[in-house]
């Protein structure tokens, strides 16, 4: 694994603290924490509604981590090497006064003394009305799941007949005030939205907005998942080649801790990035933890279990030690094992925790 990563003493600064890796060399600098489990849509993908009916057993809000515990959970991560925060759900937006809770962590500086960014995925809904004190609280960006430009495919994928244009007028919002790049991701269902690919491309292009495609994983809660529904990216990417010609900014592989593929279009209508979850898992560099809304530590999306964080949280010192501890432990590699299996069955294989309590 590469150590040129890591300052070397000699320009190491005062305060330096060890960076903190894990068993395979991989650095923790990205936080993704779920600030509630419940969500206003039942995407097909992810909530299913006849999987998630109204009565279904949500988190009460007691058991959700408090905005006081979630700070210092932060603040410790931040201290072993975090500098990039990413705030999800089930749907964020739903948590109420999430804007003092962002406030609160725009305010971390991490130990050399930089900002922490701080994002938050969001499917939409809500956004248009939230971005501007959002932003005023200290936001950085946004990301905003849109599946189809298609009305009627849209609302049959997010289940509760949504209409498209509330979230169009969203992801504008968030431009006007600042929430820059505006990501956007769509997730590709073979026979469901496909058809969607170049539209939602075309409709991006020269805007500053960069779409993401993400291929349908098998992510716990949602039921049976096959490999025949999954759209690969090289699939998608050469639908939309072939009407606006790309160029790979990362020789087709995502670039040092990101997720996605990047590539620009020729004609300089911006950027479009692939999520190859499925068809190239790839745990070589994987950067990320993520806590659930209920306090649950898992270091992989396709882990089974979780470490509960809660009875932790009243010492910041013995907190650190433990999650120093816990990520110097860590070896999954669980996203190229299960696509491994799932390549070989073209079924899913096992268990996992479900997406809307652990966050996408
Ligand atoms: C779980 S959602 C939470 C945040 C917010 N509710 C939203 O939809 O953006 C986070 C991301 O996970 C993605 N996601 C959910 N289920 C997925 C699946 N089965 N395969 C791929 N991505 C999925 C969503 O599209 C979304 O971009
Ligand atoms: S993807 Fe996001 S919006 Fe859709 S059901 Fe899951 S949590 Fe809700």
């Amino acid at each position: 694994m590469n150590t040129i990563l890591y300052p070397p003493p000699a320009l190491r600064q005062p305060g330096h603290i060890e960076p903190c890796v894990d068993m395979l060399g991989r650095p923790l600098t990205d936080l993704r924490i779920s600030v509630i489990d419940q969500c206003n849509f039942r995407c097909t993908y992810c909530m299913p509604a006849e999987l998630y009916p109204s009565d279904y057993p949500f988190l009460p809000s007691s058991e959700r981590l408090s905005f006081a515990q979630i700070e210092t959970m932060a603040r410790a991560f931040v201290r072993l090497g975090v500098d990039k925060i990413r705030i999800t759900g089930g749907e964020p937006l739903l948590r109420k006064n999430l804007e003092q809770l962002i406030e609160a962590l725009a305010r971390l500086t991490t130990p050399d003394g930089r900002a922490v960014s701080i994002a938050l995925t969001t499917n939409g809904s809500l956004l248009a009305a939230k971005a501007r004190s959002l932003k005023n609280a200290g936001l950085d960006r946004v990301t905003v799941s849109l599946d189809s430009l298609d009305n009627g495919i849209f609302q049959r994928m997010n289940g509760v007949d949504f209409p498209v244009d509330k979230v169009l007028h969203g992801i504008e919002v968030a431009q006007a005030v600042g929430l820059n790049p505006v990501k956007v991701n769509m997730v590709v269902q073979k026979g469901v939205n496909d058809s969607q690919i170049v539209p939602l491309a075309r409709h991006f292009r020269h805007t500053g907005v960069v779409l993401r495609l993400i291929e349908f994983m098998d992510v716990g809660g949602i039921g049976a998942w096959s490999r025949t529904h999954v759209v690969t990216s090289e699939a998608a990417r050469a639908l939309i080649a072939a009407e606006f010609p790309l160029v790979s900014l990362g020789e087709g592989k995502p670039l040092l801790h990101e997720t996605a593929s990047r590539y620009r279009y020729l004609d300089g209508g911006g950027e479009v990035g692939f999520i190859s979850s499925v068809s190239q898992p790839f745990c070589g560099d994987c950067s990320r933890v993520r806590v659930s809304s209920d306090g649950k530590l898992f270091t992989c999306l396709f882990a089974q279990d979780g470490l509960d964080l809660r009875p932790q949280l009243d010492s910041a010192q013995g907190l650190e030690s433990l999650l120093r501890r816990h990520w110097q432990r860590r070896g999954d590699r669980y996203s190229e094992v299960r696509g491994a299996l799932a390549q070989a069955s073209g079924r899913k294989q096992y268990r996992t925790v479900r997406m809307s309590l652990v966050g996408g």
